[in-house]
């Protein structure tokens, strides 16, 4: 089945390194900052983005801050076929969340579609020849993750990066990413 276009949005080490501990290895304020306005921004006033993620990134977000607002949450889970919560939608496979995107209540309210982790959803999204554009938050560091995002740079080339952000003397940059055209 093919899906719509959708992008990938990430943060990670200078190793790949994207998670530990079903959590972040790290506290940016400013790359979540940049996450919500990324994800959050329509061109379309009237629509809202979609937002596709793991079971287990949904666990890592806290209570109070889920579903993330102003986006439509859909859940991957193979076990938990109920909706998790309001507002959100639960799919039990990759396909089955783009299809949920094109019911006739939703078709006409989403926007841009956002695959947010972690890896496991990451990898499928990868493969997808539909993925078009990642939006990297490349940290300069290195942490002791034991979650990793898969190699992408020989499916996919950098097209425009950010200025060196320091946050705590921590330096990250924004990238985007797009999958090659041959
Ligand atoms: N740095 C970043 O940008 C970033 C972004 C997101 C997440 N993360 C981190 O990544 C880690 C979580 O990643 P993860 O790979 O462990 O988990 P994940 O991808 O978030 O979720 C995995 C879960 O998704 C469900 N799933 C996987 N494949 C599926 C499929 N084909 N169909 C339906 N459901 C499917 C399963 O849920 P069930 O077990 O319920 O069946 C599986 O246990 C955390 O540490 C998180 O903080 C980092």
């Amino acid at each position: 089945m093919s899906v719509r276009w959708f992008s990938i949005i990430v943060a990670m080490d200078e190793k790949r390194g994207i998670g530990k501990e079903g959590t972040l290895p790290w506290h940016l304020p400013g790359d979540l900052k940049h996450f919500k306005t990324l994800t959050t921004t329509t061109d379309d006033p009237k629509k809202q983005n979609a937002l596709i993620m793991g079971r287990k990134t949904w666990d890592s977000i806290p209570e109070k801050f889920r579903p993330l607002p102003d986006r439509l949450n859909v859940v991957l889970s193979k076990n938990k076929t109920q909706s998790m919560a309001q507002d959100m939608i639960s799919a039990r496979s990759f396909e089955e969340a783009f299809a949920a995107l094109e019911t006739p209540e939703q078709k006409d309210l989403v926007d841009k579609i956002f695959v947010i982790g972690g890896a496991q959803i990451f990898k499928i999204a990868l493969a997808s020849p539909s993925c078009e554009a990642l939006y990297l938050t490349h940290i300069q560091s290195t942490y002791a993750c034991d979650t990793f995002f898969p190699d992408f740079e020989s499916q996919y080339e950098s097209v425009e990066s950010s200025t060196e952000f320091d946050e705590n003397g921590t330096r990250y940059f924004f990238s985007l990413y797009k999958r090659h055209r041959f």
